[in-house]
């Protein structure tokens, strides 16, 4: 496969989909700058090796919520992946428990939460949305933690979608169906979402929510240090800072930059991720320097997925399993642990 890079999946899965899943896929909201911003506020900052240490052996290896994962990051909750493969969440799902990473999966795959189990080992969560008929939360959670996911990651940056122009350029009415929930064809796919999403949900339904299971909670879309610090007060085991791939609200700052910010409030109390904006090993390393305890990637996967199938996501782990092996071996870091804050400026 003649893919040297993530990023060189993007033109490819450009290529393989049509306009209408290129624009769900690709999209941010309004003027796209903070979907831009992910990406470059990584390339801002710089890396500060330390020489003369013993990297004859990398261990790329960690745990989050306790579990081992084979590299600091995993496959964040994208809908809809069955626009990219008649198999859908299957095929990355089957690649992330082959090669060691978490995947985590979304209210609206396109295959059921069960099908998605039945791809056997591999770590998995369970991405919530909450929708105004709480029973339907109730009936996932339930579900989830019946077929083996081992957290609840609650998305709490979507009351209501992001203004998408993408996406209203080239409306998504055909979606292929949805694996969790019922879900009729013909209007646009991002109404449909707007139409049945929670927005009164605050901080006192998650009380409830963690009723509902014995599960982890994971509170996924954080940007600051107040919201971390009462995610943690809530009874959240980790967060994820993460805008939404820049989908939600437009102008915020780059996930990258917040990162700080949210590690300082939770202070070892929580586990803390992030995703938005994550294309390199060497990314990977800036994260956890920063104090992410690993990171999650969206559109990389999809576009290996909707290019290459299953040796395209597989292609995927092995170029960023390489290159956080060089990345820590060139910055003088043997494990995950020795990553350290004065290794990025
Ligand atoms: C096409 C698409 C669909 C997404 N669907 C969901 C979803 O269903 N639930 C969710 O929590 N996040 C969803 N996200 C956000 C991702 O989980 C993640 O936050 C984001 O993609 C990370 O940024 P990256 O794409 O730059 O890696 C979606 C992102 C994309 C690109």
């Amino acid at each position: 496969m003649d893919v040297h890079a993530l990023a060189d999946f993007e033109a490819l899965a450009r290529e393989a989909l049509s306009p209408e899943a290129w624009g769900y896929y690709a999209g941010g909201a309004w003027d796209e700058v903070t979907l831009r911003e992910n990406e470059a506020a990584f390339r801002r900052r710089f890396l500060r090796p330390r020489v003369l240490v013993d990297v004859s052996r990398v261990d790329t290896a960690t745990t989050i919520l306790g579990e081992r994962i084979s590299l600091p990051v995993g496959v964040a909750p994208v809908a809809l992946q069955g626009l990219a493969h008649p198999e859908g969440e299957v095929v990355p799902a089957r690649v992330a428990g082959r090669t060691g990473l978490p995947y985590v999966l979304s209210t609206f795959s396109s295959r059921s939460l069960e099908t998605v189990a039945a791809v056997g080992r591999g770590l998995r969560w369970f991405q919530l949305y909450v929708q105004q008929d709480r029973r339907i939360a109730e009936q996932l959670v339930r579900r989830a933690a019946e077929a083996g996911y081992r957290a609840i990651v609650l998305t709490v940056d979507l009351p209501r979608p992001g203004i998408r122009e993408r996406e209203r350029r080239h409306p998504l009415t055909e979606t292929g169906g949805l694996g969790n929930v019922p879900h009729t064809e013909g209007a646009q796919f991002i109404d449909v979402i707007g139409g049945l999403m929670d927005a009164s949900l605050d901080w006192d339904d998650l009380a409830w929510l963690r009723s509902l299971s014995d599960l982890p909670l994971v509170l996924k879309g954080i940007l600051g240090g107040e919201d971390a610090r009462l995610a943690v007060e809530h009874g959240a085991s980790a967060v994820i800072v993460s805008n939404h791939g820049g989908r939600q609200l437009d102008r915020v700052p780059a996930t990258i930059d917040v990162l700080e910010e949210v590690v300082a409030a939770v202070d070892g109390r929580a586990e803390v991720y992030l995703d938005g904006g994550v294309r390199r090993g060497t990314d990977v390393v800036m994260a956890l320097a920063l104090g992410a305890r690993a990171v999650f990637l969206g559109r990389p996967f999809l576009y290996a997925l909707a290019a290459a199938g299953e040796a395209g996501v597989t292609r995927a782990v092995e170029l960023l399993r390489e290159e956080v092996e060089a990345a820590m071996a060139l910055l003088g870091c043997p494990t995950v642990a020795a990553v350290t804050r004065d290794r990025v400026r």
